[in-house]
């Protein structure tokens, strides 16, 4: 057996897998707090909350999947030093604007390192610190990921702790790490905290990262959409895009991408290649926020998103309501364009919010097809690829056929599968199919018409409000 663990924002999920057939035979889950601050201390809780009652008994080997970017900042004796600072808090966003002119602009970072500061990125945060907390900044001795930590914690804990380690996809999303060099940037390290700082340990793809006194075998980890890419098995031609509460698009890569935009994040994947990636912060949260204000739930939603003709009657919804990442607006907000007095109807509303929020992840395939990664099929998951609107609404705007897979934690099972192959010693991944649950082909002729309409129509309405 072999287990995988997704620490979410949200959630610690933990799935014991049968390491020959990729079977799930065991799950546990427990929640921990969200939000953009968060004491790490409540991840470990909740790991051991959902790890309890023997739920790792008879495991060979473990490995950590989870939220990237945020920065755990730790002192000389390893210790936390303040609240980990998520990827999905937005503060260092003039930190972000500050260090991208720093290095001569987004093409000079792309080139350093396949991506410029996003307020996401660890060396954003990094750099906040210095600026707003001097005393925690000199402190600062380490600065390790959130999957990271959780690892180096199994192995604290096992009494197997040699030295902070991470991965190369993690490490990728710091904004201070070469994965092409496979190397840090110890120049942009001092850039963001005036000096340098320890980082973990980069651990190859299928290596052991520690054992543990018992004998566990702990993997390297990844970030949780690396996680995810291994725990699908994609294929060539295949981009996930993923509806988490934020959304992300992203494809396994043979070859890094530069982006000179900035709009695709050169991230490498758990696998050993490339993992080219945008994220949004408004994916799942979008439907939420339409059925509130429509006072339904998401099955009322659905229904009334359903019930509106393609093109909700001309409404276009820009739907930044957090902020947006991609495209880079953090201080953005919603827009609802084209109301009048006949299409302001709760229908065309409902289908306003599921055209606006599946269009601006439609913008980050298309960006990938435009850096030339072939998109033969959009594979969707996160929990609003159950939504029956989005189902009937997503082919019309991919234009490609979209495969739903089976539910399943596919951040923990890619985890899970990295464990089996760290254990196997084997140079590729152990084979594990996924099932499908739906494929859904895109409209032909006149009805594939619609899809562009109210892609143009979002792209017009963006590009006239926020100059991208
Ligand atoms: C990826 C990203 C998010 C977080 C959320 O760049 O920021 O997907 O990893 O968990």
């Amino acid at each position: 057996l072999v287990a995988g663990v997704d620490s979410s924002t949200q959630s610690c999920k933990v799935v014991v897998v049968d390491a020959a057939t990729g079977e799930v035979v065991r799950t546990g889950r427990a929640a921990h707090p969200d939000g953009t601050s968060v004491d790490p201390a409540r991840w470990w809780d909740a790991y051991l909350e959902a790890t309890k009652d023997g739920l790792l008994d008879g495991v060979q080997a473990i490995a950590v999947g989870g939220q990237q970017h945020g920065m755990v900042a730790l002192d000389e004796s390893g210790e936390v030093i303040r609240d980990a600072l998520l990827w999905n808090d937005t503060r260092s966003a003039q930190a972000a604007r500050d260090l991208t002119d720093e290095l001569g602009g987004v093409s000079a970072w792309v080139d350093a390192v396949g991506m410029s500061p996003l307020p996401s990125f660890t060396i954003t945060k990094v750099r906040w610190l210095a600026e707003h907390e001097p005393d925690n900044a000199a402190r600062v001795a380490d600065v390790v990921l959130p999957h990271d930590w959780l690892t180096g914690q199994i192995l604290k804990q096992g009494n197997g702790f040699e030295r902070w380690v991470t991965d190369r996809s993690d490490a990728s999303g710091t904004c201070y790490f070469d994965s092409v060099g496979n190397a840090y940037r110890s120049d942009l390290q001092r850039m963001a905290l005036g000096r340098e700082f320890g980082v973990p340990h980069v651990v190859g793809p299928h290596e052991v990262a520690g054992r543990t006194e018992a004998g566990l075998v702990v993997g390297p980890g990844a970030g949780d959409n690396a996680g995810a890419a291994l725990g699908l098995g994609l294929q060539r031609g295949d981009v996930v895009v993923s509806l988490g509460t934020s959304g992300a698009v992203f494809a396994d890569a043979a070859e890094p991408v530069r982006d000179e935009r900035g709009l695709i994040a050169s991230f490498a994947s758990a696998s050993g290649a490339h993992l080219p990636l945008m994220a949004t912060l408004n994916a799942a949260r979008v439907l939420t926020a339409a059925a509130q204000l429509l006072g339904t739930d998401l099955a009322g939603l659905d229904r009334l998103a359903l019930a509106a003709e393609a093109g909700a009657g001309g409404l276009t919804l820009l739907p930044y309501l957090d902020g947006e990442r991609s495209p880079n607006l953090p201080d953005a907000t919603g827009t609802l364009g084209g109301l009048t007095r006949t299409n302001a109807t709760p229908e065309n509303l409902a289908r306003a919010a599921v055209e606006g929020m599946l269009a601006n992840l439609v913008a980050g395939v298309d960006d990938l097809r435009h850096l030339g990664l072939p998109v033969e099929r959009v594979v969707l998951i996160g929990g609003a690829s159950a939504s029956a609107a989005v189902r009937a609404v997503a082919p019309g705007l991919f234009g490609v056929p979209v495969v739903v897979p089976a539910p399943g934690e596919y951040v923990g099972l890619g985890a899970a599968r990295q464990a089996a192959w760290v254990l196997s010693g084997a140079d590729e991944p152990p084979d594990w199919s996924v099932a499908d649950e739906a494929t859904l082909d895109p409209p032909k002729g006149d009805a594939a018409q619609g899809g562009a309409e109210v892609l143009a129509r979002y792209a017009t309405l963006r590009d006239t409000l926020h100059r991208r």
